[in-house]
């Protein structure tokens, strides 16, 4: 009895553990399925992008050749030797792709390295997916790649420009000897709230540099371009100028179509149609996806508020006419264009009178100092109250409207339009020699 009870238990024992192994070895095989096909879908991949870049006919692939049909590096660009030596490092800033340094070269020149941001969201999403490191890095590598022959391709005062690449991170070795580096020109990462607070001349600035940009990809050497990921992260400004950084997400391709109803541009807010042309591609998508994305991410913030109030109207035009998408982007570029011209012409003062300045005593070749300042918004100054101005016209025309004002100095300084700085004063103690500048004092001051 207790003999066969022993060998049921050793029975089921064993059919049990021959149970466990099955279910061990399925699971085991079905992982190593999966990982079969990981490594598939990652081998696939990269095999594409090799052939894009030894093969780069059609499709968006072609972005990938020179007009040399090379890839190859331009003789004028700097290479892994102008980073011997370099200091400094700093971290600039970082996106799901990429990562960008601060460094300054044995020369003091100071430039910006972008890598493969090995901590990034593709990083991470290739090595959950693949868990292949190094097949995930070159996958990824390819993006900056993508991007540094577009940036060969597209130069524009807008665009970030190349300065070189590394191919072989110094001192690296394996893996690391392999990392490609692109050196670029450094800007400053667009910070919004900073503009906000800046006067309307700089923040037109950026909006007009934009819609440069914009006119530029219409019509580039590759087609009309379309930022698929456009935010005011993927800009940087050297000296207050825009320029592009990201460049790895722009496509060349116009949305295939059959009909109309494939042509539409859709907005969290707002969706638009567009017309499907006779070849069989969305009119224009590109462009037109560019510029509501202009509108919505830029204009509305930076163009309105605080726009001079004759040239209001003209930017409500602007703002109506993108945010509808009636304008194309030469019609919004010309306007645009006319505003600036009127803006450093001054021609849009004309109906403010010469007699305003009888009002006023002008001391040439003067400053000023022990000045009661005041404050105003938004100033060039944090301490006191200082704005562009056309002239002598304008600022008497400006000091008239503030009830705390009796004086101005035209100073001899300069903003990007080639306008005047002046200094709004409520009082001052003394006059003192300055050449760069005029002092104007109100012959009946304001109490
Ligand atoms: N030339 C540059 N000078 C200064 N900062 C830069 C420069 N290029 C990029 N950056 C900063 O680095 C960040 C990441 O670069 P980006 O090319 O946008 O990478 P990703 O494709 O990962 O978004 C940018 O958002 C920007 O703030
Ligand atoms: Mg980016």
């Amino acid at each position: 009895m207790v003999g066969s009870l022993r060998a049921a238990a050793l029975l089921a024992c064993v059919v049990l553990c021959a149970l466990l192994l099955l279910l061990i070895s399925g699971v085991q095989q079905f992982g190593a399925q999966l990982y079969a096909d990981d490594e598939e879908v990652l081998l696939r991949q990269l095999k594409e992008r090799r052939r894009e870049r030894n093969d780069p006919s059609g499709g968006e692939s072609r972005l990938l050749v020179d007009s040399s049909g090379s890839t190859e590096a331009h003789l004028d660009e700097m290479g892994c030797e102008a980073l011997v030596g370099m200091q400094a490092l700093e971290v600039l800033g970082s996106g799901y792709t990429k990562l960008v340094f601060k460094a300054s070269l044995s020369g003091g020149q100071s430039v910006a390295l972008k890598l493969v941001n090995e901590q990034g969201i593709d990083m991470k999403k290739c090595l959950e997916e693949f868990r292949d490191p190094e097949g995930c890095r070159e996958l990824i590598s390819y993006k900056l790649e993508k991007e540094m022959i577009l940036l060969r391709k597209l130069q524009h005062p807008n665009v970030i420009k190349l300065k070189g690449h590394c191919a072989g991170v110094q001192g690296g070795r394996g893996v690391e000897a392999g990392r490609l580096a692109i050196i670029l020109e450094r800007g400053d990462p667009l910070q919004m709230i900073q503009l906000l607070q800046s006067p309307w001349e700089d923040r037109f600035r950026v909006c007009l540099d934009l819609v440069r940009l914009l006119h530029f990809l219409s019509r580039s050497p590759l087609g009309s371009i379309g930022l698929l990921d456009f935010q005011p992260q993927q800009f940087v400004t050297v000296s207050g100028e825009l320029k592009l950084t990201d460049l790895d997400d722009g496509s060349a391709e116009e949305t295939p179509c059959q009909t109309d109803a494939d042509c539409t541009l859709q907005f969290p807010q707002r969706n638009f149609s567009v017309a499907c042309s006779a070849q069989g591609s969305c009119e224009r998508l590109n462009e037109k996806r560019n510029i509501y994305n202009a509108y919505r991410y830029f204009f509305t913030y930076l163009l309105p508020h605080q726009a001079p109030p004759r040239l209001t109207h003209l930017v409500d035009h602007i703002m109506n006419s993108t945010g509808e998408l009636k304008a194309d982007v030469n019609q919004t570029l010309e306007a645009f264009e006319h505003i600036l011209h009127l803006y450093e012409s001054g021609l849009h003062l004309d109906d403010i009178p010469a007699s305003i300045l009888r009002d006023y005593t002008v001391m040439r070749g003067m400053g000023t100092s022990g000045a009661v300042e005041y404050r105003c918004w938004p100033s060039y100054s944090q301490q006191g109250c200082l704005l562009s101005v056309h002239g002598a016209k304008e600022a008497a025309h400006i000091c008239n409207s503030h009830s705390q004002c009796n004086s101005f100095t035209l100073t001899g300084q300069k903003t990007w339009t080639g306008r005047l700085l002046a200094s709004f004063k409520s009082n001052f103690s003394h006059l003192v020699p300055d050449e760069t500048s005029e002092v104007y004092v109100k012959k009946s001051p304001s109490s």
